[in-house]
């Protein structure tokens, strides 16, 4: 059981202050009956709560997919620069949600954020063996060489060897290349050490899948969305 205006604030609904004035104001109304006292004790999923007359759908996760722009960082807090959790409405904010994992700040695409920490925690796992897939385009060209030392495990610069990973080269030429990565792990700056190790460098770097989640073209950088019922289904089987 919780209290009233600890649910409508978990839900979006002003801070614990504004809440209890709203109670107050008379707009709120559990199982059909006014509600004037902030501390009455509720259990949010099992009771209808309407305010102003709008039926209100309780949850305790939510779980986002955002294309991350380019220039913010993937980070509940940041001195300096704008995070991913700035971007969310603060009826989302109010869920107190954290990336899963991270995407550099120069890097965009498929973040998903969530205030499911043990979701989190599977999702994040190496063992758990997630394929997260990139579109990247290199300042060189690659070949079938590259290619095996990805399949192989690259060495990093520092002697971490990396798990097998797949990469794909889409077109290749004296100019540069553009590829599709295929990784099971998420170290720091994971792909543009692996392909530095080969002596080459990323210019640009975009997620399009995490496990079974993929990217779709409507969504524009900056924007998000709730996962669908059967998104979620099929995360929480990983
Ligand atoms: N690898 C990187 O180098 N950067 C990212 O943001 C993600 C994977």
């Amino acid at each position: 059981m919780d209290r009233l205006d600890k649910v409508l604030a978990n839900l979006g609904y002003g801070t614990r202050k504004e809440v209890k004035s709203l109670i107050k104001s008379g707009v709120v109304k559990v199982n059909g009956m006014l509600a004037r006292d902030n501390s009455l004790k509720i259990d949010p999923a099992n009771c209808k709560i309407e305010v102003a007359g709008d039926n209100i759908e309780y949850r305790k996760n939510i779980y986002i997919l955002m294309n991350k722009p380019e220039g913010v960082v993937s980070a509940t807090f940041d001195n300096f620069d704008e995070t991913v959790i700035d971007i969310l409405e603060p009826e989302y904010q109010a869920f107190k949600p954290f990336p899963v994992g991270r995407l550099d700040k120069d890097t965009r695409g498929l973040l998903i954020i969530t205030n499911d920490g043990e979701l989190n925690h599977r999702l994040i796992s190496p063992k758990n063996h997630v394929d997260k897939v990139y579109y990247a385009e290199i300042d060189k060209s690659l070949d079938e060489y590259d290619v095996n030392r990805f399949k192989n495990g690259i060495v990093l610069k520092d002697g971490y060897k990396c798990m097998p990973a797949l990469l794909h080269i889409m077109e290749s030429g004296s100019d540069g290349s553009r590829v599709k990565v295929i990784i099971q792990e998420g170290k720091f700056h994971q792909i543009k050490r692996m392909f530095n190790s080969l002596g080459k460098n990323v210019v640009y770097l975009r997620r399009i899948q995490f496990g079974p989640i993929k990217l779709e073209d409507s969504l524009d950088e900056g924007k998000y969305r709730e996962l669908s019922k059967e998104e979620i289904e099929k995360i929480k089987k990983i």
